[in-house]
């Protein structure tokens, strides 16, 4: 459990409670703020490092990731400025007195998406000095085609004692870059990178997920030259000296996804304020198949079970647009109360079925076998004492105990509040029974 202040985000108050308490079987009514996606802010963030002027974000959502992101930031010399708003915080980052100094491995470890700052650093300042970083335990998630293609752009790159050193004295250089698979995280550390390398970059086999179109979208307003935004194949024209930029955060597909599963579980019907069907990919058809009706409406989308019970659906997880792993675990929750079966395949992480054991405990009927999951839909899950071990993992959790019976009590907080923004108010405002304490189970 995070108790110690980050005082680079002074909005951060870590939660009181040690436990969650839901008692399920309240159908959730009412409007759910859908904010700014964990996933976009973070590289958005890391691009303040690029330039020496003002980075301006707004409806940045307020998690620990954020937090953390923004203490590590404050570390190399940035100074950052917080003002909150209806729609979210509004983040102002002046990155002019940035230096690649050694940052705190205790903050990096916290999360995967720190390597981002290596390419930003690497370009800004030449030097880049990173513990390896940490994040969700779903995976090896190696970080071999970020250094791969560094090392094409001119950089030095090595590992010594858990510590990666990279230098490019004489700055980096335009390459063309071929990966391996379409990695989130390398697309967005190279692009990164490539706005202020010399000369032309090519990065094949790019990333599709939206929030990397939503980074490349707040470079170009920085003045960077990117062609192909969207596709397979983004051509970076690099060196440009980069001005600042104000940039208003994607909205959270991810969030809406989990919040459109607990509307279904819960019977229930959620206007998802912000929210995008486009942005769901292949999701949306799987939410229409499992009987989750999702309507489009001005300002955002409309959630409710479709007539008739839940239908169990087959999914595979792959890269955007295919249906997105954040998605599989908070679907698999689902899917427990679906009439029917449901095959789950994980196609992106080795170990991204931790959630299983602990839906078992409520009473869902899941088999493993590889990496499919099978799920036989069970009349009623009952409350029981659960823990949370990654972010989506305990958005699973949160799912089913609010499509449960009794009272479920979820620990291992951490890992909601890393990705959801203030889940439990926002639940709470739609009528769950949810309350956070330090009470023993
Ligand atoms: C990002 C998201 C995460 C999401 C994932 C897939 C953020 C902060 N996190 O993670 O929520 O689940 O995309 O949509 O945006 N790989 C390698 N070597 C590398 C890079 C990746 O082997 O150098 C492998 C990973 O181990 C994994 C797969 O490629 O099996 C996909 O990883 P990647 O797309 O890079 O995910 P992340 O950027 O870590």
């Amino acid at each position: 459990m995070t108790t110690a202040p980050l005082p680079a985000a002074p909005w951060w108050r870590p939660h009181p409670g040690r436990t969650l308490a839901i008692r399920g079987g309240t159908p959730l009514v009412g409007t759910y703020p859908i904010s700014g996606a964990k996933n976009a802010v973070l590289p958005l963030m890391v691009s303040a490092l690029l330039t020496p002027h003002l980075v301006t974000l707004h409806n940045v959502p307020a998690t620990l990731d954020v937090a953390v992101l923004a203490s590590l930031l404050q570390g190399l010399g940035c100074e950052m400025n917080w003002s909150p708003t209806s729609a979210g915080l509004s983040l102002t980052i002046s990155a002019d007195k940035v230096r690649p100094r050694s940052v705190d491995p205790d903050l990096v470890t916290r999360m995967r998406a720190s390597v981002l700052l290596l390419g930003a650093l690497l370009a800004r300042c030449g030097e880049a000095r990173l513990p390896l970083p940490g994040g969700d335990a779903i995976g090896l998630r190696g970080i071999d085609f970020h250094i791969a293609g560094l090392r094409a752009m001119g950089a030095t790159v090595d590992l010594e004692a858990g510590v990666i050193h990279a230098t490019a004295p004489h700055g980096l250089r335009g390459a063309e870059i071929l990966l391996p698979m379409p990695s989130v995280g390398a697309t967005e550390n190279l692009l990164l990178a490539a706005v202020l390398a010399r000369g032309t970059t090519i990065i094949r086999n790019a990333a599709l997920e939206p929030e990397i179109a939503d980074l490349a979208l707040c470079l170009t307003g920085m003045g960077a030259r990117i062609g192909g935004i969207g596709s397979h194949i983004l051509t970076i024209e690099g060196g440009l000296p980069l001005a600042g930029t104000i940039h208003a955060v994607l909205p959270d597909r991810i969030e809406f996804g989990t919040l459109a599963c607990a509307t279904a579980i819960t019977d229930g019907e959620l206007f998802l304020a912000h929210s995008r069907i486009d942005l769901l990919g292949a999701a949306s058809a799987s939410f229409a198949a499992a009987g989750v009706d999702l309507s489009e409406m001005d300002g955002g989308v409309m959630a409710r079970r479709a007539k008739g019970s839940l239908n169990g659906i087959d999914v595979t997880t792959g890269p955007y647009p295919e249906f997105a792993t954040d998605l599989q675990a908070p679907v698999m929750a689902l899917l427990t109360r679906a009439r029917g079966a449901s095959a789950i395949t994980e196609t992106i992480f080795e170990h991204r079925f931790h959630h299983v054991g602990e839906l078992r405990k409520m009473g869902a009927n899941i088999s493993v076998m590889g990496r499919t999951a099978l799920v036989r839909g069970v009349d009623r899950l009952d409350g029981a004492a659960v823990t949370c071990t990654d972010i989506r993992a305990a958005a699973a959790l949160v799912v089913a105990a609010l499509g449960g019976t009794g009272k479920t009590t979820l620990d291992g907080l951490d890992h909601l509040d890393r990705g959801y923004d203030n889940m439990q108010e926002k639940l709470a405002a739609c009528g769950a029974n949810v309350v956070r304490s330090d009470t023993d189970r």
